[in-house]
Protein backbone atom coordinates (compact mmCIF):
# COMPACT_ATOMS: atom_id res chain seq x y z
CA UNK A 1 0.00 0.00 0.00
CA UNK A 2 1.25 3.47 -0.60
CA UNK A 3 0.95 5.81 2.11
CA UNK A 4 3.11 9.09 0.53
CA UNK A 5 -0.13 10.85 -0.14
CA UNK A 6 -1.14 10.29 3.14
CA UNK A 7 2.00 11.15 5.25
CA UNK A 8 2.76 14.63 3.43
CA UNK A 9 -0.80 15.45 4.02
CA UNK A 10 -1.41 14.98 7.47
CA UNK A 11 2.20 16.49 8.08
CA UNK A 12 1.21 19.57 6.16
CA UNK A 13 -2.45 20.12 6.10
CA UNK A 14 -3.79 17.93 9.15
CA UNK A 15 -6.10 15.76 7.03
CA UNK A 16 -5.80 13.47 3.88
CA UNK A 17 -8.64 12.32 1.32
CA UNK A 18 -8.22 8.96 0.15
CA UNK A 19 -10.38 8.89 -3.12
CA UNK A 20 -9.95 5.40 -4.02
CA UNK A 21 -9.40 4.09 -0.93
CA UNK A 22 -11.47 0.37 -1.65
CA UNK A 23 -13.04 -0.46 -5.23
CA UNK A 24 -16.69 -0.69 -5.58
CA UNK A 25 -16.70 -4.81 -4.88
CA UNK A 26 -14.91 -4.63 -2.05
CA UNK A 27 -17.47 -2.16 -0.48
CA UNK A 28 -20.17 -4.27 -1.61
CA UNK A 29 -18.29 -7.03 0.53
CA UNK A 30 -17.72 -5.07 3.71
CA UNK A 31 -20.90 -4.09 3.47
CA UNK A 32 -22.57 -7.78 2.88
CA UNK A 33 -20.39 -8.53 5.95
CA UNK A 34 -21.80 -5.83 8.21
CA UNK A 35 -23.98 -7.74 10.73
CA UNK A 36 -26.76 -5.50 10.73
CA UNK A 37 -29.27 -6.98 13.11
CA UNK A 38 -26.67 -5.90 16.11
CA UNK A 39 -26.95 -2.06 15.12
CA UNK A 40 -27.99 0.25 18.07
CA UNK A 41 -27.94 3.93 18.77
CA UNK A 42 -25.12 5.99 19.19
CA UNK A 43 -24.72 6.89 22.72
CA UNK A 44 -22.26 10.03 23.20
CA UNK A 45 -21.46 9.52 26.88
CA UNK A 46 -23.33 8.42 30.29
CA UNK A 47 -24.60 11.68 30.88
CA UNK A 48 -26.29 12.21 28.06
CA UNK A 49 -30.02 10.75 28.11
CA UNK A 50 -30.90 9.00 24.75
CA UNK A 51 -33.21 11.53 23.80
CA UNK A 52 -30.86 14.68 24.61
CA UNK A 53 -28.31 12.29 22.32
CA UNK A 54 -30.60 12.70 19.54
CA UNK A 55 -30.45 16.18 19.34
CA UNK A 56 -26.99 15.96 18.49
CA UNK A 57 -26.63 12.77 16.35
CA UNK A 58 -29.11 10.20 15.03
CA UNK A 59 -26.94 7.30 13.83
CA UNK A 60 -26.90 4.00 14.24
CA UNK A 61 -23.72 2.35 15.21
CA UNK A 62 -21.66 -0.86 15.34
CA UNK A 63 -18.48 -2.04 16.80
CA UNK A 64 -16.48 -4.00 14.74
CA UNK A 65 -14.05 -6.66 14.82
CA UNK A 66 -12.02 -9.33 12.37
CA UNK A 67 -13.51 -11.96 13.31
CA UNK A 68 -16.89 -11.09 11.95
CA UNK A 69 -15.53 -12.08 8.73
CA UNK A 70 -13.20 -11.91 6.10
CA UNK A 71 -14.24 -8.86 4.45
CA UNK A 72 -13.70 -6.74 7.82
CA UNK A 73 -10.63 -8.72 8.31
CA UNK A 74 -9.12 -7.57 5.77
CA UNK A 75 -10.13 -3.66 6.43
CA UNK A 76 -8.54 -4.32 9.88
CA UNK A 77 -5.26 -5.45 8.18
CA UNK A 78 -5.33 -2.56 5.90
CA UNK A 79 -5.52 -0.38 8.76
CA UNK A 80 -2.90 -2.36 10.12
CA UNK A 81 -0.36 -1.39 7.64
CA UNK A 82 -1.11 2.66 7.58
CA UNK A 83 -0.83 2.25 11.26
CA UNK A 84 2.37 0.66 11.42
CA UNK A 85 3.38 3.61 8.56
CA UNK A 86 2.17 6.59 10.26
CA UNK A 87 4.44 4.90 13.38
CA UNK A 88 7.29 4.75 11.23
CA UNK A 89 7.10 8.24 9.83
CA UNK A 90 5.60 10.35 11.95
CA UNK A 91 6.44 8.67 14.75
CA UNK A 92 2.85 9.31 16.74
CA UNK A 93 3.02 6.52 18.78
CA UNK A 94 -0.24 4.42 17.88
CA UNK A 95 -1.01 1.44 19.78
CA UNK A 96 -4.13 0.48 18.52
CA UNK A 97 -6.88 1.12 16.93
CA UNK A 98 -10.98 0.80 17.10
CA UNK A 99 -13.62 0.98 14.60
CA UNK A 100 -17.57 0.94 14.25
CA UNK A 101 -20.11 1.19 11.22
CA UNK A 102 -22.17 3.90 11.46
CA UNK A 103 -25.61 4.08 9.73
CA UNK A 104 -27.60 7.51 9.38
CA UNK A 105 -31.31 7.11 8.59
CA UNK A 106 -32.55 9.56 6.03
CA UNK A 107 -32.85 13.12 7.99
CA UNK A 108 -30.06 11.80 10.62
CA UNK A 109 -27.11 14.47 11.24
CA UNK A 110 -24.13 14.39 13.81
CA UNK A 111 -23.63 18.10 15.26
CA UNK A 112 -20.35 20.08 15.54
CA UNK A 113 -17.77 17.86 17.21
CA UNK A 114 -14.78 17.04 18.52
CA UNK A 115 -13.64 13.43 18.53
CA UNK A 116 -11.71 13.39 21.91
CA UNK A 117 -14.11 14.70 24.22
CA UNK A 118 -14.02 12.07 26.98
CA UNK A 119 -11.44 9.80 25.49
CA UNK A 120 -8.42 11.50 27.71
CA UNK A 121 -6.81 12.43 24.36
CA UNK A 122 -5.99 8.55 23.32
CA UNK A 123 -7.85 9.31 19.70
CA UNK A 124 -4.71 10.69 17.36
CA UNK A 125 -5.95 10.29 14.33
CA UNK A 126 -9.52 9.78 13.15
CA UNK A 127 -10.67 7.33 9.74
CA UNK A 128 -13.80 7.47 8.14
CA UNK A 129 -14.35 5.18 5.15
CA UNK A 130 -17.34 6.04 3.00
CA UNK A 131 -19.64 3.35 1.65
CA UNK A 132 -22.35 4.78 -0.18
CA UNK A 133 -22.98 4.37 -3.86
CA UNK A 134 -24.01 6.75 -6.44
CA UNK A 135 -23.99 9.50 -3.83
CA UNK A 136 -25.69 12.61 -5.62
CA UNK A 137 -25.31 16.48 -4.99
CA UNK A 138 -28.48 17.21 -3.12
CA UNK A 139 -27.98 13.98 -0.91
CA UNK A 140 -26.94 16.16 1.28
CA UNK A 141 -24.74 14.45 4.63
CA UNK A 142 -21.51 15.82 3.85
CA UNK A 143 -18.54 15.53 5.91
CA UNK A 144 -17.72 19.53 7.15
CA UNK A 145 -14.47 20.35 8.73
CA UNK A 146 -13.44 23.38 10.30
CA UNK A 147 -10.27 25.11 10.61
CA UNK A 148 -7.97 24.20 13.30
CA UNK A 149 -6.39 27.78 13.00
CA UNK A 150 -9.71 29.11 13.94
CA UNK A 151 -11.28 26.33 16.06
CA UNK A 152 -14.04 28.98 17.28
CA UNK A 153 -15.13 30.20 13.78
CA UNK A 154 -17.49 29.06 11.45
CA UNK A 155 -14.70 28.27 8.46
CA UNK A 156 -15.38 25.04 6.55
CA UNK A 157 -12.26 23.85 4.91
CA UNK A 158 -13.61 21.10 3.24
CA UNK A 159 -17.11 19.53 2.57
CA UNK A 160 -17.06 16.19 1.42
CA UNK A 161 -19.64 13.84 0.31
CA UNK A 162 -19.74 10.09 1.59
CA UNK A 163 -18.64 8.52 -1.87
CA UNK A 164 -18.26 5.03 -1.57
CA UNK A 165 -14.41 3.50 -1.24
CA UNK A 166 -13.14 7.03 -0.25
CA UNK A 167 -11.86 7.68 2.92
CA UNK A 168 -10.72 10.63 5.17
CA UNK A 169 -7.99 10.41 7.85
CA UNK A 170 -7.45 13.51 9.73
CA UNK A 171 -5.60 14.26 13.38
CA UNK A 172 -8.41 13.77 15.82
CA UNK A 173 -7.61 16.57 18.05
CA UNK A 174 -7.27 19.38 15.59
CA UNK A 175 -10.57 19.30 13.32
CA UNK A 176 -14.04 20.34 14.93
CA UNK A 177 -16.11 18.48 12.96
CA UNK A 178 -19.86 18.17 11.75
CA UNK A 179 -21.97 16.05 9.14
CA UNK A 180 -24.48 17.21 7.99
CA UNK A 181 -28.42 16.05 7.31
CA UNK A 182 -28.45 13.56 5.12
CA UNK A 183 -31.71 12.81 2.51
CA UNK A 184 -30.97 9.45 1.99
CA UNK A 185 -29.94 6.58 4.40
CA UNK A 186 -26.20 7.28 4.79
CA UNK A 187 -23.88 3.95 5.79
CA UNK A 188 -19.75 4.41 7.02
CA UNK A 189 -16.75 3.46 8.90
CA UNK A 190 -15.64 5.33 11.28
CA UNK A 191 -12.40 4.37 13.05
CA UNK A 192 -9.93 5.73 15.39
CA UNK A 193 -6.10 5.19 16.21
CA UNK A 194 -5.38 5.42 19.70
CA UNK A 195 -1.94 6.01 21.68
CA UNK A 196 -2.48 3.26 24.57
CA UNK A 197 -4.09 0.09 24.30
CA UNK A 198 -7.39 -0.60 26.11
CA UNK A 199 -7.19 -2.63 29.27
C1 LIG B 1 -17.89 10.40 13.99
C2 LIG B 1 -17.92 11.32 12.83
C3 LIG B 1 -18.07 11.65 10.44
C4 LIG B 1 -18.67 11.05 9.21
O1 LIG B 1 -18.36 9.25 13.85
O2 LIG B 1 -17.37 10.79 15.04
O3 LIG B 1 -17.65 12.47 13.02
O4 LIG B 1 -18.46 11.63 8.14
N1 LIG B 1 -18.23 10.84 11.59
O5 LIG B 1 -19.37 10.03 9.30
MN1 LIG C 1 -16.49 12.73 14.83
Amino acid sequence: MKTDNLIDALTTQGYYVWDDFLTPFEVADLKEAIPEDQLQEARIGHRHTLQGNREIRGDLTLWLDPTMGEPIAQYFKKMEEIQQSLNQTLYLGLRDFETHFCRYPSGAYYKRHNDNARNQNRRKVTTVLYLNESWQPGDGGELLIYSREKPESDEVILSLPPKAGSMILFLSEDFPHEVLPTQKMRESITGWYLTERFL
